[in-house]
């Protein structure tokens, strides 16, 4: 028997292709950008492993495709709604993601985000390469105070979880929903407590997603939701953009009923909402959740010893299912 096939779908920081292609049968250097759908049903073609990236879709034509042979889909991002992991699950393939090594730069940026919105540092920063300072104003870009302010934490995962603590500095108050109500030890240890989603998005100044994409989280933010967050409020989004109904995001916005917006995903990536892009207050990021140097090498190295893992016939560090 030859040596077993890989896909690895782009050249991936942290990832050793050189080390990979002598080990398995891996065909041509991955591509710099997103593998064209095409070529990656080609290649998959008796592949035993696949490691792909949040812009692959690893559904059921793919892993016919593969046939047989494949064992495993080892996803480079934590969030697996790419991937069809029911149907990995039916046929014996084993799903890994990088939980973890991202938790403290998604967080961050979050805080980014909530800050940057808050302050209008976007529309400030624009003006200002745009010529259009010509002193000081005291009524110029105002924005709102996040000090002492309400944060309403959707999804209190381990980034959830971490965003909470950067907003202690804060002296923020903490509201949370999330699928499963925390132990009391943890609320206490983040000082956070439960509420529903729609108290929450009421009570709450600030609004961070931090759920997955699963069919329950599809459209949780609708504008009848974005209706019963307050005028000053900011809404941040760094889980994925089909959470969001985006146009309501950004006729909110518009319409003065939502103060600002900090977005890192969007419904129909790399298409961002046309209405968004020229809405006030809003600071709009290409996908950045995880985009430190150190994390996304600690990702690849997470997906490449999932890969291997699997292949070796050993338990992969991060398994989905
Ligand atoms: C993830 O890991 O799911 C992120 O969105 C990628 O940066």
């Amino acid at each position: 028997m030859g040596r077993p096939a890989i896909v690895v779908t782009r050249h991936l920081p942290g990832v050793p292709w050189d080390d990979l292609a002598k080990r398995f049968r891996a065909g041509d250097p991955p591509p710099e950008g997103t593998m064209p759908r095409e070529e990656l049903l080609a290649r998959a073609r008796g592949a035993s492993g696949i490691l792909s990236t949040l812009a692959d879709r690893v559904d059921e034509e793919l892993m016919d495709a593969a046939g047989p042979s494949l064992s495993v889909v080892s996803n480079f991002a934590v969030g697996v709604n790419n991937v069809d992991v029911a149907g990995a699950t039916r046929r014996g393939i084993r799903v890994c993601n990088t939980p973890d090594v991202l938790t403290d730069a998604t967080a961050d940026l979050g805080f980014a985000l909530l800050l940057s919105a808050a302050r209008k540092v976007s529309d400030a920063d624009r003006f200002l390469r745009e010529g259009g300072w010509t002193g000081w104003d005291p009524f110029g870009f105002l924005g709102v105070p996040v000090a002492g302010k309400t944060l309403g934490i959707v999804g209190m995962g381990k980034i959830g979880a971490a965003v909470a603590r950067r907003s202690r500095g804060f002296s923020m108050k903490i509201l949370y929903r999330n699928r499963r109500r925390l132990p009391p030890s943890a609320e206490a240890e983040l000082a956070a407590s439960y509420r529903d989603l729609d108290p929450l998005l009421e009570e709450s100044d600030f609004v961070v997603l931090c759920v997955p994409l699963t069919p329950e989280t599809r459209g949780l933010i609708s504008r009848e939701r974005l209706g019963r967050m307050k005028r000053s409020a900011v809404l941040v989004n760094i889980s994925r953009g089909e959470v969001v109904d985006e146009e309501a995001v950004a006729t909110a916005l518009a319409e003065g009923r939502l103060f600002g917006a900090g977005l890192d995903v969007f419904e129909k990536e790399p298409r961002v909402h046309p209405l968004l892009l020229s809405a006030p207050s809003a600071v709009l990021l290409p996908h950045l959740g995880s985009a430190t140097g150190e994390t996304r090498e600690a990702m690849g190295r997470l997906a490449t010893e999932n890969l291997l893992a699997v292949l070796d016939g050993r338990d992969p560090p991060c398994p989905v299912n």
